[in-house]
């Protein structure tokens, strides 16, 4: 005998044995077996629903009863009084929606009293709700001589960032080596610790910038015979992080997104490059302050070297006239020019041989890309081909780079051009009255 033979043994075995088992309703015949257990199921579905209406009411019933005992100390929601009270009792579901335990922990009451702050309740929510909900903001956060504009985003803003400052200015409370309590919060108070940078001045940039660059030109101490431009320019980029003539970045290839592409981009202005040139009252005004802005830094680094004499201050005049005269041509070249479409396509890609080759060999675009990426100089040979983002800069750039660095007087403006790049970028980390020059430029 077969499995099948078996189940089929027991189908047939019915469990109603009489000889008329079966039912004629209308057109159709049932068994009673089957009548049975169909009566049966839908009882049980009746029991289950008469349970869960019971259950619903009982429940409802047990809020209802807690809401008065616990009055909340703030009333959870500040439109009790309106039209949606009346909502919330004809519409049951409503009611388990709003919380009823009561609001008196610190940053509940908090966000009760500011939310009912904003809110300017002489106006129905339902003729302009915006000023219901916002109408008090303005009211309650009156502006002041150092902050013009408050927003109620910008309000958050504001109050993280003091909440966070508040935090880091607190003591370490958990000091183990691997804390990270302990490591945010020494790093943040090191760079707070305006005391000691103000005791510094100028010095972390001389010792730390000028001497490794071997020296500057105004403080008599750079030597014109042993400049070379590429590496001073590889020291810009990638010892100090600072841009100048051009800058760096890695990209996902538009054609190709399993591959990524370096980009070299324009870059090295202190100002945008609109603000150069000679042509406008507004112009000039604005180059005159930005070379005044370069000399009193120039200057403050000289009191600083504590070398500040009418030499200096001669040099002084020469380094403004050569940055700026560097950063005028950079500027005017970009006024002229357009940025590179679709710059990642093959027919637009150059080698980095072909740029050194336009260059004159006087920067070495290989080499130069081997100390930028250290940790994979292999990927670099002069076939490697790079995006480049504005159309002819780099034609344009290499010779004039080229032609500055046949004269001294040439690497001078390429030398004095770089230093200030240096200034420029680090001068908002020194002291005071370093900062305080920036401001007046960049603000
Ligand atoms: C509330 O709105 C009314 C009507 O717009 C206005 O007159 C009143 O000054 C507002 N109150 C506050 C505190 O802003
Ligand atoms: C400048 O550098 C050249 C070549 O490196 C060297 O011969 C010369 O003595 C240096 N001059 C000074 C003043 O250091
Ligand atoms: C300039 O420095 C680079 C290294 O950055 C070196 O390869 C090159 O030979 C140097 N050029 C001269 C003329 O010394
Ligand atoms: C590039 O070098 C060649 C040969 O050394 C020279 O004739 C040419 O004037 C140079 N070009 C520039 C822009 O310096
Ligand atoms: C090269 O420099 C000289 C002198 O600074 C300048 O007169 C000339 O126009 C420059 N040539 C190029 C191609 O930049």
């Amino acid at each position: 005998m077969t499995e099948g033979d078996t189940y089929r043994e027991f189908d047939n075995a019915s469990i109603i044995t009489s000889a008329d088992a079966t039912v004629v309703i209308g057109r159709y015949k049932f068994r009673k077996r089957d009548l049975l257990l169909g009566g049966v199921a839908v009882l049980a579905l009746i029991v289950i629903i008469i349970l869960a209406i019971v259950l619903a009411v009982e429940v409802n019933k047990n809020r209802t009863a807690e809401a008065p005992g616990s009055a909340p100390l703030v009333q959870a929601t500040p439109f009790s009084t309106v039209t949606y009270k009346e909502t919330h009792q004809s519409t049951p579901f409503i009611v388990t929606e709003v919380p009823t335990a009561p609001c008196d922990t610190v940053p509940c009451l908090k966000a009760a009293v500011y939310a009912k702050m904003n809110l300017n309740q002489t106006v129905d929510p339902c003729d302009d709700f915006y000023t219901f909900a916002c109408g008090g903001f303005a009211a309650a956060n009156p502006s002041t001589p150092d902050l013009l504009y408050l927003t109620p985003t910008t309000k958050i803003l504001f109050d993280n960032v003091k909440q966070m400052m508040a935090f880091f200015d607190y003591p370490v409370e958990r000091a183990t080596a691997h804390s990270y309590e302990r490591k945010v919060k020494h790093f943040i108070q090191s760079c707070n610790n305006h005391f000691d940078k103000m005791n510094l001045r100028g010095q972390p940039f001389i010792d730390k910038v000028l001497k490794p660059i071997g020296g500057w030109y105004v403080l008599n101490n750079w030597n014109v015979s042993s400049f070379n431009f590429t590496q001073q320019l590889k020291q810009v980029h990638v010892d100090y992080w600072t841009t100048a003539f051009f800058g760096v970045g890695v990209r996902f290839n538009h054609n190709d997104w399993n591959k990524r592409v370096v980009e070299l981009f324009y870059g090295g202005l202190g100002m945008h490059y609109r603000y150069y040139g000679e042509d406008g009252n507004l112009v000039t005004s604005i180059t005159d302050m930005y070379k005044e802005y370069m000399r009193n830094l120039a200057q403050l680094i000289t009191f600083d070297a504590g070398v500040h004499d009418t030499e200096t201050d001669a040099r002084t005049n020469i380094f403004v006239e050569d940055a700026f005269e560097v950063e005028n041509v950079i500027a005017n070249f970009l006024l002229t020019s357009a940025a590179q479409w679709e710059p990642h396509n093959p027919e637009n890609l150059r080698s980095l041989g072909d740029l050194t080759a336009n260059c004159n060999n006087s920067l070495d675009f290989v080499d130069y890309m081997k100390a930028q990426f250290s940790d994979a100089p292999e990927h670099f040979t002069s076939a490697t081909q790079v995006a480049i983002l504005t159309h002819g800069y780099f034609l344009f750039l290499c010779p004039v780079i080229a032609n500055y660095s046949s004269t001294p007087e040439g690497k001078r403006k390429l030398h004095n051009y770089m230093v200030w790049q240096l200034v420029n970028n680090y001068a908002a980390d020194l002291s005071w009255d370093y900062v305080h020059y920036t401001r007046v430029i960049k603000h």
